[in-house]
């Protein structure tokens, strides 16, 4: 078996190896393709769709679609963006995101995304729910207003510490993260090293006292936007 499958992305020619997925593919080969859910240590969960790229015309989560010899891949189309643009317009009112006082700001996927593709203001009306926060725990706490329901935690905590302290709950705009608690965070076994304290996009799951070492403005995404690490890639070959 050859231990190359050739395909092309936007018109580019695209070598990767076999068992990667079309992301992975890209990423090597300097090409973003935007995503949310994905973390490139866990196994992906394709539920956030913003990596939805065509695959011979149908549409694909770019994170979970292996690739395949000759296939003709579309990312950076105008309705594929539009797409995009619209699931963060609506995870953006979906919850509530106050940017200007989130610790996570600068380093919060979301909001690096939204000024990727021009978001500036919201175009939906916000729902405003009521969210619990927990911050019973001594080193991590809960804001689930700015949760975007991404399931990073939830296979980070079930497939690498080993342990399910976080889980989905409810349907629709009900849906919520869970804890293995009745109910606080102090009252599960999660622990500030464990990978599930490490992965959330956004700012919904926080280590205590980190929140400023990194000062507002020399964060990651203050200096460049999401995505440029994987483009330049590609200008250095
Ligand atoms: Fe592929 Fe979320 S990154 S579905």
């Amino acid at each position: 078996m050859s231990n190359e499958i050739n395909f092309v992305i936007d018109g580019v020619e695209v070598t990767g190896k076999p068992g990667q997925t079309i992301l992975e593919a890209c990423d090597e080969a300097g090409i973003y393709i935007p995503r949310l859910c994905r973390h490139p240590e866990l196994t992906p969960r394709g539920s956030c769709r913003l990596c939805t790229v065509l695959v011979n015309g149908r549409p694909q989560a770019a994170c979970t679609q292996p690739i395949t010899e000759g296939m003709i891949v579309e990312s950076e189309t105008e309705e594929l963006n539009e797409n995009r643009r619209n699931i963060i317009d609506m995870l953006f009112v979906e919850g509530n995101h106050f940017c200007m006082f989130c610790e996570r700001s600068g380093n919060c996927e979301l909001q690096a995304l939204g000024y990727r593709f021009g978001i500036l203001a919201p175009k939906y009306d916000y729902f405003y729910p009521k969210r619990e926060i927990d911050a019973t725990h001594p080193d991590i706490f809960i804001d689930r207003n700015r949760c975007i329901l991404c399931g990073r935690c939830v296979e980070a905590s079930r497939t690498v510490d080993g342990k399910g302290v976080f889980e989905f709950v409810g349907r629709g705009p009900e849906r919520k993260i869970a804890i293995n608690a009745e109910q606080f965070l102090k009252d599960t076994n999660l622990k500030i090293t464990d990978k599930a304290a490490d992965v959330c996009p956004v700012g919904a799951i926080i280590k205590k006292r980190t929140a400023f070492t990194t000062p507002i403005g020399k964060r990651k995404y203050d200096k460049k936007p999401i995505g440029s690490d994987i483009e330049e890639k590609r200008k250095k070959d």
